[in-house]
């Protein structure tokens, strides 16, 4: 066991877990360093919490070791479990599990108190910031407690904020959907006051257990007001947001315990949340305010599907797009949420592959930044299967050159091809940027049928003269190709 001479020893230790971690999160900036960030990230948390269970003798040993392999088992049980489309459930529990254990954490040190008169110094601490005499121990006390306030604040938000979006994206069906009382928002912002004014109130009276209670209880009640009424197609905005809330829970935990690691991870977290819901938002083209308060979806001015669709849909089958695909030397495959539901990256894999060795064809892979349901699903989804990263061409850098393209496949994908966000400046997804698919010479469209994507909206392109539907599940239907392909 570390003594308390050896802080300059834990503090390095410390500041090398946080070293790693920023390497960690650099690393996961590129699918090609992503694993090794992950890697750097975990051994930097595994750093963090060896040199605190050497540092700290509150709980005994035995106990800490066996929260650690009980933890470790779990999260390695979840992460080989959970399917690639069940990602974002995972990742809103884990914002959850965050949530309550910076509540547990700030109210352990609230409520039990510690040293010996602990509690008086509290609420002398409180006094004084409030005009009498002071003292720096006082004011480090009343710091705790304000930080203490905050963490449950912030952390009652995220638990509950998290298992409602848990509940949404798994369909549980208790679930509330929408506003459940008329002027919710009214009740949100006065839950909100009353959680400051609690905050406050514990804050002045320490002492007083009670106050922190029902800080606890009020921000839970917030969670599930604030997450409620925003569309299940919008939870993976909310659960960036709310994995940023978990962080910023932490760092007030990292302040109640002095714990300089608690407060640099959080403050990561916390940061690199907003970035993401921030990065999210300005690819659909939307505020957050707009994720948060308005429902998305087709509007009065919307088109019909018979008016955008009547007399112009054109099947085709797997023989057909055979036959084009032998002789195009540019092909472009567009992956959206439809693939991951299919599960069809294998397949995907295999015709590029095909096509590639057979007709020497050059096949590349165009990734819109929101195509899925969550950041980076689709080149997850691709990777899993092998695909060459340097396949993978970002919007941007495909656009200029979808006008050269013999024959684009979009499997699944809706929304990231709709040419109304160029066209029609009423639509909920005007302005998002999309890929310009309906610029290539043949555009071959895989769905199941004509229903619309997340935003509600028919899309023109399954319409337009260049384009073929080819109806079916995205997996059949590649499989379909490939054997067509492969008897050519
Ligand atoms: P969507 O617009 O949601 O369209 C997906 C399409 O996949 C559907 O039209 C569906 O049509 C088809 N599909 C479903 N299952 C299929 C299967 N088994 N085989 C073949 N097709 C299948 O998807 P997108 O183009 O990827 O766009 C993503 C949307 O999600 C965007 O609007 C985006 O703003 C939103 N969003 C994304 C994120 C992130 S971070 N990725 C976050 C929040 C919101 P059928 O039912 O006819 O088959």
């Amino acid at each position: 066991m570390l003594a308390a001479s050896n802080a300059l020893l834990i503090n390095g230790a410390y500041l090398l877990a946080s070293i790693l971690f920023i390497f960690g999160l650099k690393g996961l900036t590129h699918p090609k360093t992503a694993v090794r960030g992950n890697l750097l990230g975990a051994l930097g948390m595994l750093v963090a919490v060896g040199v605190t269970l050497l540092d700290q003798h509150i709980v005994s040993f035995p106990v800490m070791i066996a929260g650690l392999v009980i933890g470790t088992g779990i999260g390695a049980f979840l992460a080989i479990r959970v399917e690639m489309t069940g990602m974002p459930e995972l990742v809103a529990v884990f914002n959850g599990f965050g949530g309550v254990a910076s509540v547990f954490v700030a109210g352990a040190w609230m409520l039990s108190g510690g040293d010996e008169g602990f509690k008086e110094g509290l609420v002398r601490g409180a006094r004084d910031l409030i005009g009498v005499e002071n003292s720096a121990a006082q004011i480090a006390l009343m710091q705790g407690t304000i930080a203490a306030t905050a963490s449950a604040l912030i952390g009652g938000v995220t638990l509950l904020g998290s298992l409602v979006a848990y509940g949404k994206l798994a369909g549980v069906k208790w679930v509330p959907e929408g506003e459940f009382i008329p002027a919710q928002k009214i009740l949100n912002a006065a839950l909100f006051l009353l959680g400051i004014f609690l905050c406050y109130q514990s804050v002045i009276n320490p002492d007083n257990g009670l106050f922190f209670l029902g800080i606890v209880l009020v921000s839970c009640i917030l969670g599930v007001t604030l997450v409620t009424p925003i569309g299940g197609a919008d939870m993976p905005v909310v659960i960036a947001l709310l994995n940023s809330y978990s962080g910023l829970a932490a760092a007030a935990t990292g302040f109640v315990i002095s714990n300089n690691v608690l407060i640099i991870a959080g403050s990561l977290v916390g940061a690199s949340g907003l970035i993401l819901t921030s990065i999210m938002c300005k690819a659909m083209n939307r505020s957050l305010a707009n994720v948060m308060f308005a429902t998305m979806g087709p509007s009065s001015s919307t088109a019909s599907a018979d008016d955008v669709y009547e007399g112009k849909i054109k099947s085709t089958s797997g023989d057909e797009v055979a036959m084009l695909l032998e002789t195009s030397r540019r092909v472009v495959i567009i992956p959206g949420y439809g693939m991951a539901v299919s599960q069809a990256q294998h397949a995907v894999r295999d015709l590029a592959n095909l096509l590639e060795s057979k007709f020497g064809a050059n096949v590349d892979f165009a990734i819109h930044p929101v195509a899925g349901r969550m950041p980076g699903h689709m080149n997850v989804l691709l990777a899993e299967a092998n695909i060459p990263y340097d396949k993978l061409r970002e919007m941007d850098d495909i656009n200029p050159e979808m006008d050269q393209v013999d024959v684009a496949i979009v499997i699944g994908a809706n929304d990231v091809v709709n040419p109304v966000a160029r066209t029609d400046p009423s639509s909920p997804i005007a302005g998002m940027p999309i890929i310009d698919v309906d610029k290539a010479r043949t555009v071959i469209v895989i769905k199941r049928s004509l229903s619309p994507g997340y935003a509600g909206i028919p899309n023109p392109l399954f319409a337009a003269d260049n384009t073929l539907m080819f109806f079916g599940d995205g997996k059949k239907a590649f499989q379909e190709m490939i054997e067509a392909l492969k008897e050519a």
